[in-house]
């Protein structure tokens, strides 16, 4: 049984004052059938994971170097996020291979030190609205799924999230047919490369313009056990909506 997942991407937002958020959101814990995780900016990680203690939720980055040190400035660690409390960090979103023209042998790098680090590794896969108007969709994500999943994975340290790139942060979603073809498409390719056993247990989230509004048809979708929500995990109201959605899938 894969254990559904709400993570939580605040990308390039939040000061200390938004940790309230994250306090508001701890006290609705724990949940016995989703785990929930927040990845804040890294300059509040530490502060984020003493703020969830021992609630339940979890704290993760949303980047990291390949190398474990080095003469690398501006940049962090696997090892850095993990000594700061974060379990999982979330690497090749769309928004890295475009701000820091990351490609997919960048991000397979990044995961394997993710991984040796400890951390769960949560791949972020997605097509552009060309790529799917011009049917490429499946070509794209299984070109990204085997440039950047590293060799090493297994249920445990690997999560991959489908994230059109046209459905972050614009409200538009694509049809639950069409989350249903890539996530089915996504799980039989793990399958192939990494045998049954392994191929079903890795999870798979669904990301873009996820809200509590949509989250319940969404998760009513085969291979889909949880979202990466970027806006709507910014505010605990709407980001413990997703929750609930998700506990009564
Ligand atoms: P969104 O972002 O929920 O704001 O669309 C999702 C993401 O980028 O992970």
């Amino acid at each position: 049984m894969r254990r559904r997942l709400a993570a939580g991407n605040w990308k390039m937002n939040g000061t200390a004052a938004a940790l309230t958020e994250l306090k508001a959101l701890a006290g609705a814990f724990p949940s016995a059938s989703v785990d929930v995780l927040i990845c804040p900016p890294a300059t509040l990680l530490h502060r984020a994971a003493e703020v969830a203690g021992d609630t339940g939720i979890t704290v993760g980055g949303q980047d990291c170097h390949a190398a474990t040190s080095g003469a690398h400035t501006g940049d962090i660690s696997a090892d850095m996020l993990a000594d700061a409390g974060a379990s999982a960090v979330i690497l090749g979103h769309s928004e890295r291979r475009t701000d820091h023209a990351e490609q997919n042998e960048d991000v397979r790098a990044k995961a394997r030190a993710a991984m040796d680090a400890g951390l769960t590794t949560i791949i972020c896969v997605g097509e552009s609205l060309e790529q799917r108007e011009a049917a490429n969709t499946l070509d794209i994500i299984g070109g990204q799924m085997s440039g950047s999943i590293p060799d090493q994975s297994t249920g445990e340290n690997l999560i991959v999230a489908y994230e059109p790139i046209w459905a972050i942060g614009t409200g538009k979603v694509p049809t639950l047919d069409e989350i249903g073809e890539v996530h089915d498409f996504i799980r039989s390719r793990l399958e192939r490369r990494f045998g049954e056993g392994v191929g079903r247990s890795v999870r798979l989230l669904y990301g873009g313009s996820v809200k509590p509004s949509n989250a319940a048809d969404i998760f009513g979708v085969s291979n889909v056990d949880g979202a990466l929500v970027g806006g709507a995990s910014l505010k605990a109201q709407d980001f413990s909506g997703i929750i609930d959605a998700l506990e009564r899938v």
